[in-house]
């Protein structure tokens, strides 16, 4: 028997307000048509006044509660990923706690971007196997809309607002059993200036706007991903025609169908969901996870592979038999 992390439900939520390309048209100088061709984007959903991360986070988070079939009070540990916190402090995750009902369980923030989902589950894995907490909430919610700057068209096009949640449980099962099976996590700070935000609470009184050089971006993402796919696949000796879904992060259809090429994934064992979404940063991991859970394309037994790759750089991969 080996103890691992179990993923027991998902949930996810999403703004009330879709935005479709030919929306943004008539805001900025840009064409449904580019963004289709350029991104695979059709649409976004976009945050309201009385929607933000929070809103979002707790209603994934009560999602994923109720499809795992548990009671809030047993939680003891709660990871949210975000680069779009309600307030400086406290983390968002305090938030959805005392939403939840479970005040005294361990609950923070991490900050990784694009990739903050992959890296929140590597350390609720790690808390979990190590013995400090039972059961995980796992988080990824993000209002990208309220740090885009909506007069740049080489940005405000790619991103949406959303949120996605996992539970995890710490389980005692065989070898061939569920769980997360591998997790790789990397970070390259001579990257930081390629995608960034232009302020921030310990440098300037302004939040800032998201700023990306979206060609180095889309290029160093694909050799990235391939090669942290690969590192989990090599931990655990399987390859990729052992591997039935892969859950990527939806940044652009052109980096998913380059990534599938390079390590010879049919396209179909790939989760899209960037044509309904667009870019959701951290979410948008968990919002393809669940998405696919729900529409019955990822089932018991099945070997899943999630990776994102995002500003930092960051990026990572967890490999989990569902
Ligand atoms: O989530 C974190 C990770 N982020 C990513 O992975 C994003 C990675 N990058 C990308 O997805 C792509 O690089 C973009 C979608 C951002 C851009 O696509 P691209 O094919 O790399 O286009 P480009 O930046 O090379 O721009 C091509 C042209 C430019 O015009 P010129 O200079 O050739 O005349 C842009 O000004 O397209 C123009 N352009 C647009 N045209 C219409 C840029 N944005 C738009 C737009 N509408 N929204």
């Amino acid at each position: 028997m080996t103890r691992r992390s179990v993923l027991i439900g998902t949930g996810s939520a999403l703004p009330r307000r879709a935005v479709s390309n030919a929306e943004l048209a008539k805001k900025v100088d840009t064409s449904d048509e580019w963004i289709v061709e350029r991104t695979g984007i059709r649409n976004r959903y976009i945050c309201e006044a009385d929607e933000n991360t929070g809103t979002l986070a707790i209603a994934a988070a009560r999602a994923a509660i109720a499809a795992a079939g548990i009671e809030p009070s047993s939680i003891g540990l709660i990871v949210l990923a975000t680069a779009t916190p309600n307030q400086t402090f406290p983390a968002t995750a305090t938030l959805v706690q005392d939403a939840l009902g479970c005040n005294g369980c361990i609950a923070f923030d991490v900050a990784a971007v694009c990739s903050g989902f992959l890296y929140a589950v590597s350390v609720a894995d790690s808390m979990l196997k190590s013995g400090m907490a039972q059961r995980a909430l796992v988080i990824g919610a993000e209002c990208f809309s309220r740090i885009l700057d909506w007069e740049d068209r080489t940005t405000c096009v790619l991103f949406g607002d959303g949120a996605g949640a996992i539970v995890l449980d710490a389980q005692d099962v065989a070898d061939d059993g569920p769980g997360i099976l591998a997790n790789r996590l990397h970070a390259d700070g001579a990257h930081n200036q390629l995608l960034y935000v232009d302020g921030g609470p310990g440098t300037t009184s302004t939040t800032g706007h998201l700023r990306m050089k979206g060609r180095e971006v889309f290029r160093h993402a694909v050799v990235n991903l391939a090669e942290v796919l690969g590192e989990v696949l090599e931990d655990v000796g399987l390859c990729s025609s052992d591997i039935d879904w892969v859950v990527p992060h939806q940044a652009n259809q052109r980096i998913l169908d380059a990534t599938a090429r390079k390590l010879g994934l049919p396209p179909e064992r790939v989760v899209v969901t960037v044509d309904r979404h667009a870019n959701t940063s951290a979410a948008s991991v968990p919002l393809a996870l669940d998405t696919a859970v729900r529409d019955g394309r990822i089932k018991p037994g099945n070997m899943i592979v999630l990776e994102a790759m995002g500003g930092g750089f960051t990026w990572g991969a967890s490999l989990i038999r569902v």
